[in-house]
């Protein structure tokens, strides 16, 4: 696996390789790999020939008050990871090599970006994302790029961005890697103590209530939200947002009648976690 800098030099790599008939996969991360981040690499290693991962802590997806500066970082420990899922070219730019002097372009998505988290953490997050992962398709120029079902409307963003400017690239959503007791992996779980750990649980429990109603034939939305609610409150946790969307355009749902996105987010402990089902429609 090469560690690469510079976007020549991944340009080159990637232009040697398509030059050769090769297919081209890119992830898009921003380190602190656990199972979630290795699942994508893997789908991308069994789906095209030249696996590039990008690790590069956006700092235009963070707001002043998130945590950008305590974001766990760990480059070698990545590097020795993403090598043993198969990695062909980890590339890992400083944010000089993004955003140079004088960067002044903005990808702004709308209506898809606002609501939930766009809603909750502010229009520069969505931004921020399209933005830098526009970005790296320009750069890579991917036949198929790797996103985690975990970043449901992150997802949906990506998608809107490559439908409307006409990007030639595949998007594959991947499911959700749960450690064993349901919790989704994310990067972010580090900052929970032994007692948010525990509680943070229930975000899953939460969606899993709400899925199991609405596998009975439930369709009302305020009733399979309320379920979920319900299990979020036993737990002392009041979510950010806890809501069923449709799950193309985010359009706010009362009745049930096509794939539904749950979607919660709260902050537990010193984390703020989100998580989602689909429902699948019948
Ligand atoms: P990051 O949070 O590092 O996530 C990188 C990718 O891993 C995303 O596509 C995310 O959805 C996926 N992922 C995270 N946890 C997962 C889990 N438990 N199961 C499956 N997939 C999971 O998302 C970002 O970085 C950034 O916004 C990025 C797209 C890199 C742009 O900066």
């Amino acid at each position: 696996m090469k560690i690469l800098r510079t976007i020549p030099e991944v340009r080159s790599a990637v232009r040697d390789a398509r030059a050769a008939g090769r297919t081209v996969g890119l992830v898009p991360t921003m380190g602190a790999f656990h199972d979630g981040h290795l699942s994508l690499m893997r789908a991308a290693r069994a789906a095209t020939d030249l696996v590039v991962v990008s690790l590069f802590v956006n700092p235009t997806q963070f707001g002043p008050t998130e945590d950008l500066a305590a974001y766990p970082r760990d480059e070698a420990r990545d590097a020795a990871l993403a090598e043993q899922q198969g990695v062909d070219i980890l590339f890992a730019p400083e944010p000089a090599e993004i955003y140079p002097d004088g960067f002044a372009t903005n990808i702004h998505v709308a209506e898809v970006t606002e609501v939930l988290d766009g809603a909750s953490r502010g229009a520069f997050h969505f931004d921020g994302v399209a933005t830098v992962v526009t970005k790296l398709f320009g750069i890579v120029r991917p036949d198929v790029a790797f996103f985690g079902q975990k970043d449901a409307q992150q997802v949906l963003v990506i998608r809107r961005v490559v439908r409307d400017l006409d990007l030639d690239v595949r998007i594959e959503a991947c499911p959700i890697v749960r450690e064993p007791d349901g919790l989704a992996m994310s990067s972010r779980n580090v900052y929970l103590d032994a007692d948010a750990r525990q509680q943070a649980t229930a975000l899953n429990h939460a969606l899993d209530a709400a899925a199991q109603l609405h596998a009975s034939g439930e369709r009302d939305a305020a009733r399979i939200v309320a379920a979920a609610e319900r299990v979020l409150a036993d737990a002392g946790i009041r979510p950010d947002h806890l809501e069923l969307r449709s799950n193309d355009d985010l359009s706010p749902l009362t009745h049930v009648d096509r794939d539904a996105l749950l979607a919660v987010a709260a902050r537990v402990g010193a984390a703020r976690l989100i998580d989602n089902h689909i429902l699948i429609a019948e």
